[in-house]
């Protein structure tokens, strides 16, 4: 039986390029390069083969998926000659995308999401469905109270007044379906206490948060570098120009700074101390799914001697983001199977802001996902 994934943003960049690679990868067009469970060391028969997913989703655009897809290709983010040939895939995949609920409470909303995510599991006799959050950015969010208890939550709902933002809500519906969720954004999504209980409650294994695509991950591999040489980093400052959606939405200050924090947890994590700088994020519209990060590191070494390391990074976003959204589907697919449930904290590898306490080194969390995947047998 196949798997489905329910895209939270499904006519994003993300998604479209998402949806493009599965189906050209499924017709022998294109190489899984990117996608880190095609690797010897994690493949296995615990997780659901890449050819095998269908794809579906929410989006509050209208933008048919296959203009998405044209738009993307026009940019150079993913070939042209794929996007025509899985023209079928594009549009098989766009009749699944559902608009956002308009209705007058959050209950409502949740229920009417979680009949669409059910209906498409009916529709495609799915074995199971993993709900990704790809949308855009949330600020971040106050707390309320009714966070913190899921009884108090569930009643709180019913009121005419929103008390879960966007990405909660969806998880809320997702864990109301009996799906697993992965949160691809830096946006509140499942963490919150009550949704924890909640998943624990449903038996749900849920993942996130922030894919670790860019400026982050080339920290995660640096810092632990400079600790276990015992180098005192004493400045570490970056900047991060980007265009598309993504930075289109990233240029509104409040989820700008629900970003950044996201992107500062490594550093202080990994070195055991904060370094002076900060990280920054600009739109530059020209740029499009085209990033640049410039990063700037002053560090002590022996007897004082003062150093400096400078890196650029240019990525495409997208890119980089889709082969990691096929992985996290799949490997949050494969641990409900196997009966997990509460905070994935071992697929920490793929976040910036992993769930738990865990290591921010790459080196440390990749050995954790090798683990993890051995540990899903052949269930
Ligand atoms: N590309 C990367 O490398 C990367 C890395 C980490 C995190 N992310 C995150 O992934 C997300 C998607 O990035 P993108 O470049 O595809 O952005 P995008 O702007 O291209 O797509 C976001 C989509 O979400 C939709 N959306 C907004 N609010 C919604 C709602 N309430 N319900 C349903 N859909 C909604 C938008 O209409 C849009 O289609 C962003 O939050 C981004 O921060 C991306």
């Amino acid at each position: 039986m196949a798997t489905g994934v329910w895209l939270v943003g499904a006519r994003g960049s993300v998604a479209a390029t998402s949806i493009v690679g599965a189906a050209a990868i499924r017709a022998g067009l294109a190489e899984p390069t990117g996608c880190v469970t095609e690797l010897p060391q994690l493949q296995g028969a615990s997780l659901p083969p890449l050819g095998e997913l269908v794809f579906g989703g929410h989006d509050v655009a209208d933008t048919p998926l296959a203009k998405k897809a044209d738009a993307l290709a026009a940019a150079g983010v993913v070939p042209a000659r794929l996007v025509a040939a899985v023209a079928e895939e594009l549009a098989a995949a766009d009749a699944e995308i559902r608009p956002a609920p308009a209705v007058a409470t959050q209950r409502e909303a949740a229920a009417l999401v979680a009949g669409d995510i059910a209906a498409f599991r009916d529709r495609h006799r799915l074995e199971r469905v993993v709900v990704v959050n790809v949308a855009s950015t949330e600020p971040l969010v106050q707390p309320h109270p009714a966070h913190d208890d899921l009884d108090d939550l569930e009643q709180a709902l019913g009121g005419t007044t929103p008390v879960l933002p966007p990405s909660s809500l969806y998880a809320y519906a997702a864990f109301t379906a009996g799906c697993s969720h992965v949160d691809f954004t830096p946006s509140t999504g499942a963490r919150l206490p009550a949704l924890a209980q909640m998943a624990t409650l449903h038996g749900l294994p849920y993942a996130g948060h922030d894919g670790k695509t860019g400026e982050t991950l080339v920290k995660s591999v640096l810092a632990p570098m400079f600790a276990m040489r015992n180098l005192r980093v004493r400045t570490w400052s970056g900047t991060n120009l980007l265009g598309g959606g993504d930075g289109a939405n990233l240029a509104d200050p409040g989820p700008n700074a629900a970003k950044a924090s996201s992107k500062q947890r490594v550093l202080a994590e990994t070195l055991g101390y904060e370094p002076q700088g900060h990280t920054r994020i600009e739109y530059v519209d020209d740029i499009g799914d085209f990033k640049t990060a410039w990063d700037l590191v002053t560090f002590t070494g022996f007897l004082g001697t003062s150093m400096r390391m400078e890196f650029s990074w240019h990525g495409c976003d997208s890119a980089l983001a889709a082969p990691l959204v096929l992985d996290l589907a799949r490997l949050t697919a494969g641990a409900h199977r196997a009966g997990r449930s509460g905070a994935l904290t071992e697929v920490a590898f793929f976040f910036k802001d992993p769930l738990g306490t865990v290591s921010h080194g790459l080196a440390e969390q990749w050995a954790a996902l090798a683990a993890f995947v051995r540990g899903l047998g052949d269930a």
